[in-house]
């Protein structure tokens, strides 16, 4: 919404003490909440957060294109003549990449010429989606797009969240949630893990208002959690026999080679999990208050909604 605000036509004195009409003058002031003339072009479009900024980016009157290999708007990664179409008219671009194949990608050589001709093409801001993992797993830095990000000529923002509550009722863990078991290599190590919905919301935050050029925020949840305290919590929400059973580093990257896993991938994924066995990432942050004004939201809040919703039925 646009608002248009009139000068009163009126009389002003000038220095010869002579006194003239001022001819109305329309002008606009634009309200902070309107972004009808925004663009925001969202990578992952389809995935866990993209898929809840889309809504939040449209609430506020910006317009959204949400791209992704099977998304309305065309984006491979892996096929650089989809990425100037994905761009058409884009002001500013929430950037999710693509680490679901730890050995074929290059995260900081795509990210950075991305990020590149996205700035050629008229964006002026960008969010980046990474993690709150700073060291290698799988042989890969999760944080390796930030410099080409940084070094890009846009307004910047880096998202590094720690994992989601939602690998648990859509992503990797919802099978083995509703198998009854969950076999990882993540020991009784803690981990504050974030509801994508907030992840999203300071997404939405980053991307359409002024004041976090230049910041990194690392998103957590409010209370660090071991995976045994996890599944107790769903088993407990459910009435269901699910476990977490611990196992070894060696002994997972295994069981995974034994579903056909890519060898490189199922070591990525023992590693993340490793991760969280030495309570990397352990201390709740408190960014999502930063940015959002509230607190995050609490994983008891999440299990519970994601019951009603039946998800964890059989
Ligand atoms: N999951 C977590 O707990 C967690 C925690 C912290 C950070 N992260 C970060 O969040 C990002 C997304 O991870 P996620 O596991 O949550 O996945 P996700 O966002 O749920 O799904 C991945 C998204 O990327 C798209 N995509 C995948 N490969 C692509 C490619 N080659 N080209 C273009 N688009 C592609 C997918 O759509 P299509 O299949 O339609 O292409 C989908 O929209 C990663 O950078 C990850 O490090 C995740």
């Amino acid at each position: 919404m646009t608002t248009t605000m009139t000068h009163t036509p009126g009389t002003t004195t000038g220095t010869s003490g002579t006194t003239r009409a001022v001819t109305a003058a329309p002008y606009v002031v634009k309200d902070p909440d309107d972004h009808s003339d925004t663009t925001v072009l969202v990578l992952g479009g389809t995935g866990k957060t993209g898929r809840r900024l889309v809504p939040l980016l449209k609430d506020h009157g910006a317009r959204v294109r949400a791209a992704s290999r099977r998304g309305p708007v065309r984006f491979d990664w892996d096929d650089p003549n989809t990425w100037e179409p994905a761009l058409d008219g884009a002001d500013a671009v929430y950037l999710v990449d693509a680490q679901d194949r730890p050995g074929q990608w290059d995260a900081e050589a795509s990210i950075r010429a991305f990020a590149g001709l996205a700035v050629d093409r008229g964006v002026r801001r960008m969010v980046l989606l990474q993690a709150r993992v700073t060291e290698q797993v799988g042989g890969k830095s999760l944080i390796a797009g930030e410099r080409g990000v940084r070094e890009c000529g846009a307004e910047w923002t880096v998202l590094r969240p720690n994992w989601f509550f939602q690998n648990f009722d859509e992503g990797v863990f919802l099978d083995c949630v509703l198998a009854g078991e969950l076999p990882l290599p993540a020991g009784d190590g803690l981990e504050p893990f974030v509801d994508a919905d907030d992840v999203a919301a300071v997404a939405a935050a980053a991307l359409l208002e002024d004041g976090h050029a230049g910041r990194t925020y690392e998103l957590s949840g409010p209370r660090a959690l071991t995976f045994g305290q996890v599944i107790d919590t769903i088993a407990h929400a459910t009435g269901r026999d699910v476990r977490y059973h611990p196992v070894t580093h060696q002994e997972y990257v295994d069981e995974l080679l034994c579903y056909d896993v890519a060898a490189d991938y199922a070591l990525f994924l023992a590693d993340l999990a490793a991760q969280i066995r030495d309570s990397k990432n352990a201390e709740p942050t408190d960014d999502v208050r930063r940015v959002l004004g509230r607190e995050p939201r609490d994983f008891d809040d999440f299990v519970k909604d994601a019951v009603a919703r039946g998800v964890w039925d059989l």
